[in-house]
């Protein structure tokens, strides 16, 4: 039974506990990062209303919003079910990724936590994410050439070696892929949901809730025995190059008679001599060297053995200079279709140097 004096404790508790959230908000507030009302977010998108809709994700329903003093954002509401992580916690994370800050990474306006709702507020990409404008529906579809489907890429091999080799702590993102990839209105592109995997405990994170739907980037190790590094990151990043370079979904487009998935036809193609084929048809005019280094580097990612795969700061050199990649190690590379052995092939990935590191221009 509740004595009166039961009562009074469990108030004092509540009260202590509201007291020490409000002073992490005060201090967050003082911080880079805006608390706002749940009111001014159900104004700003007008109560929800589904016409505001931007669209919905494993964490989520994100909304367009317009804030009072008229900047466009974007406002992701967490689900209930998912946002079960303490206030204070919460907001102390919130607090880390808002000092993270990087021209390749989707700023974190705000937030807003009210009751049980968890919503965070960031900078509005108005050319929404690459799942959408190069591998959506033809109305949403974004027509991109050469330089800009590489500016792209390297654009986020920069905002990812950021996260894990500059970024205080240092982030693996676990869930890269086209729909995580935003577009500004010049079509610069910002990593989005870069602490997502901090914001939420393990057992509660998309990709474990939803690994079908993300297969199709999921280095082997990370997928069959969840051992998660940089380097997972690295193999989802060489997904993505080639669903840059073929236009095509890695997660929604099976090739060949085989029906092979993206990474195992471009081997296919890279042992039959015929990596030119990935090309997406709609691409005319690139040069032919530039985008057979960009596969070339998509296939060392996408290595099996992880400790083969290059570092992002690696494939952001290897990217942004005309270096001829040694391609031969392609023939012993242990890849995806065999067994994730602890091989001890050692990648050659240049000309006259075994070291990756070691860039050798043309
Ligand atoms: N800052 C933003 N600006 C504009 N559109 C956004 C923004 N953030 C997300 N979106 C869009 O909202 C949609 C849903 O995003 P969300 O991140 O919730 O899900 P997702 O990326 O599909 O999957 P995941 O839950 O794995 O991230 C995406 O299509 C994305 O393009
Ligand atoms: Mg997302």
């Amino acid at each position: 039974m509740f004595t009166e004096e039961k009562w009074f404790s469990c108030f004092g508790l509540l009260k202590e506990s509201r007291t020490r959230n409000l002073k992490v908000a005060e201090e967050i507030g003082s911080n880079n990062v805006r608390m706002f009302s749940f009111n001014s977010l159900k104004s700003a998108t007008m109560d929800f209303h589904p016409s505001n809709q931007i669209g919905r994700g494993g964490f989520g329903v994100v909304y367009r919003g317009i804030l009072r003093d008229g900047n466009k954002v974007a406002i992701k509401c967490l689900s209930a079910e998912e946002s079960t992580q303490g206030t204070q916690q919460f907001l102390t994370e919130i607090k880390t990724i808002s000092n993270i800050k990087h021209p390749n990474l989707v700023q974190l306006i705000g937030c807003c936590v009210e009751a049980n709702h968890r919503i965070l507020v960031y900078e509005y990409m108005e050319n929404n994410s690459l799942a959408t404008a190069l591998l959506g529906s033809k109305g949403k579809h974004i027509a991109m050439d050469w330089p800009s489907r590489a500016a792209i890429l390297l654009g986020t091999a920069n905002g990812l070696a950021f996260l894990h080799e500059e970024a205080e702590p240092h982030i693996v993102h676990r869930d890269i892929k086209a729909s995580n990839v935003l577009l500004d209105a010049k079509l610069q592109p910002k990593i989005g949901d870069f602490g997502m995997a901090k914001l939420f405990p393990d057992n509660v994170t998309h990709v474990s809730t939803r690994v079908a739907g993300t297969l199709g980037y999921l280095a082997p190790e990370y997928a069959l025995l969840g051992q998660l590094t940089k380097k997972a990151d690295v193999y989802s990043y060489g997904v993505l190059i080639l669903e840059m370079i073929s236009g095509k979904s890695s997660s929604k487009v099976a090739f060949g008679d085989d029906l092979l998935v993206l990474v195992e036809w471009t081997w296919k193609l890279k042992k039959e001599e015929r990596l030119l084929d990935l090309v997406d048809t709609e691409l005319t005019g690139y040069i032919e060297s530039d985008v057979i280094r960009f596969i070339k580097v998509a296939l060392f990612c996408t290595q099996a053995a992880a400790h083969q795969r290059p570092t992002m700061k690696q494939v952001v050199e290897m990217l942004s200079k005309d270096v001829n990649l040694k391609d031969n190690v392609f023939d012993r590379a242990v890849h995806v279709s065999k067994t994730i052995s602890k091989s001890s092939w050692k990648l050659h990935a240049l000309d006259t140097d075994p070291d990756i590191t070691q860039m050798l221009p043309r």
